[in-house]
């Protein structure tokens, strides 16, 4: 499977990689878990992205394939509270709390990327949250620091220069980071994740799959599917974001070993032909001034 080197890390992975949001949330039974992780490592997929608020993601991957540790590079989030209802969100014993916690679900005594989970520009500013992430890598706990946000907030993460990484949304309804965000992030030497990248399964369906959906589906309403575009609209998703050269990964969320066995299938088939491409850039900017990026 197509790999690429994240930015200025030593960390290579897989195009396309796993978000484990959906298995934490969504109702899953522990040997569709197994059977989808492990099929994910054993068809090549090196890049496992989770969170400590994605109820129990990380403990499913923990339980599931961290006796497989050396064959992926490991993503987590902090930030948020979790698991402890009287800190605050984005103070130093919140997320020092949470890495520690992460560590013991994740079953792992490494961490390969710690994301600030979506913070806003103002708690960067205030620089306890990124220093407390720093302390925990110079124990040895995280490889390297990174950032999960978008638009004006990734753009000063970006600026400060201490971030490896970054996750942000891209994708068919969601193209907003085009414009600034990652030709920003691509000129900071940082690897570069996209999140939602199939746009929550939405663009071309008749009816959006579930709620969190609906702003993608509303988005997809008003988009034409360009002539010579593939039939497959998941497929068309997928290959439309892997086609920004930016992106290095996309982290598609699925509950299902089939659907990522044929988002590998679909990734094989390389960039959309230019012209599709083309085509749905050009409808995004005219139509998507109000369609912000969804954090
Ligand atoms: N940092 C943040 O704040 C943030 C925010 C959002 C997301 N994320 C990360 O990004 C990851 C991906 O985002 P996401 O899960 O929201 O959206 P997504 O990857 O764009 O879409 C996920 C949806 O696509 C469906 N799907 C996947 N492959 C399919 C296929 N081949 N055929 C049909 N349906 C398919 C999944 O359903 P099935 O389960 O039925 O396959 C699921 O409903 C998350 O898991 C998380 O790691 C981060």
């Amino acid at each position: 499977m197509e790999t690429r080197k994240l930015g200025n890390t030593d960390l290579e992975v897989t195009r396309l990689a796993f978000g484990g949001a959906r298995i934490g949330f969504e109702d899953v039974t522990n040997d569709q878990v197994d059977a989808l992780l492990n099929g994910l490592l054993d068809n090549g997929v090196t890049f496992l992205d989770t969170a400590a608020c994605y109820d129990d993601s990380e403990e499913l991957i923990g339980k599931f394939v961290s006796h497989r540790r050396d064959e992926y590079v490991l993503a987590s989030k902090c930030g948020h509270v979790a698991g402890d209802a009287t800190s605050e969100p984005w103070a130093a014993d919140t997320i020092a709390h949470s890495i520690d916690r992460s560590l013991q679900r994740l079953k792992t005594d490494r961490i390969d990327l710690m994301q600030l989970h979506s913070c806003s520009a103002e708690v960067l500013q205030e620089g306890e949250a990124v220093e407390t992430v720093v302390r925990a890598q110079e124990a040895g706990k995280v490889r390297y620091v990174s950032y999960s946000g978008d638009g004006e907030n990734a753009l000063h993460a970006i600026g400060m220069g201490v971030f490896a990484t970054l996750q942000t949304s891209y994708n068919v309804v969601d193209q907003k980071a085009r414009g600034s965000v990652l030709p920003a992030a691509v000129e900071a030497g940082m690897g570069i994740v996209a999140k939602r990248p199939i746009a929550n399964g939405a663009f071309g369906k008749a009816a959006s799959p579930y709620s969190y959906a609906d702003e993608y589906w509303d988005r997809s309403q008003e988009m034409a599917v360009p002539d010579g575009a593939p039939e497959d609209r998941i497929e068309l998703a997928l290959r439309f974001t892997l086609s920004h050269d930016a992106i290095d990964t996309a982290i598609v969320g699925t509950t299902k070993l089939a659907n990522a066995q044929s988002n590998i299938e679909a990734l094989a088939k390389g960039p959309l032909d230019a012209s599709v491409t083309k085509s749905l850039q050009d409808q995004f900017d005219r139509l998507g001034a109000d369609w912000d990026s969804r954090t």
